[in-house]
């Protein structure tokens, strides 16, 4: 991999199959690697586990959970405390529910999570990135279709789970989000992408009914090729310029639904976000 000096990098999901691959990946490159987590157990053993596998001890775990806004912004303040420049923010959490439920600001718990805690974070973080610049915002997403329904954007009147469900909304709206952010990130040397890793063996869908997980996970890839590439991504001089690209687990630029480049609709969800992140 061609990358230059030694890169800050944060990433979420660590405690989680692509997520953790990837926070390994970048470790094994060099790279001091901030984990994020809600679960400050499960973190400290990734953490000594991406310490041992690799022998690179600049290793940092911080708990944030983000579905809760507060949880992020202290988070932010932590990392803040401990750095003053960050070159790549890869964001890989999500989660996949079957019934409704809501953080403690009575959000839908998946838009929360999903959409607008990587949100948040990225909008904390963008000051230290813009101190590491060159510097890189990946957020890992899918190729969905799911339009957002703006009238219930919380799911209030009408919950539907899944990949045509709040699921697939949430991927539809880390795709708009990158491409909104894009436009806000051009000349200020932060670039974003976003990332789909094709089908990973994970836990991430185990709410599916029973026989629908199985085969998912049968037909379903180990995650280190999606790791290697969303690494790539995230320090890789290669990628250094894409701003708001797709790209698929084998490097490929690809096209996203043509719903999701709908400029009015991006700016309508970051207002939305904007507005739910006070
Ligand atoms: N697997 C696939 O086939 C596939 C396909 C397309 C896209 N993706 C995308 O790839 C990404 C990673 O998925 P994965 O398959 O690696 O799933 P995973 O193994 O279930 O990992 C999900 C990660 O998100 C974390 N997370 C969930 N809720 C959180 C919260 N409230 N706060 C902080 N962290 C939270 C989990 O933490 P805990 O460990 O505490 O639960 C875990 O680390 C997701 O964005 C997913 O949409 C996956």
């Amino acid at each position: 991999m061609n990358t230059t000096n030694k890169k800050t990098v944060v990433i979420t999901g660590a405690t989680g199959a692509i997520g953790k691959a990837t926070a390994l990946e970048l470790a094994k490159n060099n790279c001091a690697v901030i984990i994020l987590g809600r679960n400050s157990e499960k973190l400290l053993k990734v953490k000594s586990e991406i310490i041992q596998v690799t022998n690179n001890y600049d290793i940092d775990a911080v708990v944030a959970d983000l579905s809760e806004p507060k949880s992020i912004k202290q988070a932010v303040a932590e990392i803040k405390r401990k750095h003053t420049s960050l070159n790549a923010l890869v964001n890989v959490a999500a989660i996949f529910t079957k019934s409704r439920t809501e953080n403690s600001q009575g959000l839908e718990y998946t838009f929360a999570t999903n959409h607008l805690g990587p949100f948040i974070l990225t909008n904390e973080l963008l000051d230290l990135l813009k101190a590491g610049k060159p510097a890189r915002v990946v957020t890992v997403s899918a190729p969905s279709t799911t339009k957002i329904n703006f009238d219930d954007i919380n799911g209030k009147k009408k919950f539907s789970s899944g990949f045509l469900g709040s699921f697939g909304a949430s991927k539809m709206m880390n795709l708009m989000f990158t491409y909104a952010l894009a436009r806000r990130l051009e000349g200020t040397g932060i670039t974003t992408s976003v990332f789909h890793p094709g089908l990973v063996k994970s836990d991430l869908t185990k709410d599916m009914p029973k026989l629908l997980y199985y085969i998912f996970k049968t037909i379903s890839s180990a995650p280190d090729k999606a790791a290697k590439m969303l690494c790539s991504l995230a320090v890789d001089k290669k990628y250094e310029n894409s701003n708001g690209t797709f790209f698929k687990y084998d490097g490929k630029g690809i096209k996203s639904h043509k719903y999701s480049y709908e400029t009015g609709l991006q700016e309508k969800l970051w207002t939305v976000s904007e507005q739910l992140s006070k």
